[in-house]
């Protein structure tokens, strides 16, 4: 990564997603996706989120933009109305190493949002951000997020869980880790499917 300040700023565009910058106009959307006890349940959000929290939070998202300090983006199908968000925070320049995080609004799950733009996200991070080390931070119960994590090549690291105590008691997060692999990640898989039609394989080799 050239510096330590991350670009702003960004559209990533792959797979029928479009990851873009927040936007003052997306508060509403914003407050209905993040008020939803999933996300509740499963990430550091305020519960209830109201519009106070909404405001809150894109004006810290934002500043994290302007900085450079993190890569937060809403994920939409055409650049438009937001249905999720993928996060990048807490990089160490130093280990070319960071932390990774999504959400999905309960009316957009289950269609390979979170997979797509954690993969999207991944690989930019990889490949322009010359990060080598890529976290996810899951708590064991969270069946959903695993599965996304497994989907995009991510493995559990033998790391010891990271104690936390929530409003929903105290819990613990496993590190997953993206590992290069020869077929394993959602990335390579489609860049195969796609070198096959030309008899040959970009991975592996
Ligand atoms: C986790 C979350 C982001 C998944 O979003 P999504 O867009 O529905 O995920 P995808 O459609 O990309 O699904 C990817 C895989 O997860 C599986 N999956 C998704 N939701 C699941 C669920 N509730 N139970 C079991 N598997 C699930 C899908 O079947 C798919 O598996 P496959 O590769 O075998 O087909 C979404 O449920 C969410 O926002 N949860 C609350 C916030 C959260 O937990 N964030 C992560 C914190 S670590």
């Amino acid at each position: 990564m050239a510096g330590s300040r991350l670009p702003f700023p960004i559209t990533l565009t792959g797979d029928g997603i479009v990851l873009r910058e927040w936007r003052s106009e997306d508060l509403d959307d914003l407050v209905e996706m993040l008020d939803e006890p999933d996300i509740a349940r499963w990430t550091p959000m305020p519960s209830p989120f109201d519009v106070e929290a909404g405001i809150a939070y894109l004006k810290r998202a934002h500043q994290g933009r302007v900085t450079g300090q993190r890569l937060q983006l809403a994920i939409t199908a055409d650049g438009g109305r937001p249905l999720g968000e993928v996060l990048l925070f807490g990089v160490d320049a130093g280990l070319k190493e960071a932390e990774l995080g999504y959400l999905v609004g309960a009316r957009h799950r289950r269609r390979g949002l979170a997979s797509g733009s954690l993969s999207l996200l991944s690989g930019y991070a990889r490949s322009t951000l010359k990060l080598s080390r890529l976290l996810l931070r899951i708590d064991p119960g969270n069946t959903a997020s695993i599965a996304v994590a497994r989907r995009c090549g991510y493995q559990l690291t033998g790391e010891p869980p990271i104690l936390q105590v929530g409003p929903h008691g105290p819990s613990s997060l496993d590190t997953w880790e993206l590992v290069e692999s020869r077929s394993g990640s959602r990335l390579e898989r489609l860049r195969n499917v796609a070198a096959r039609r030309y008899g040959r394989r970009t991975s592996g080799q």
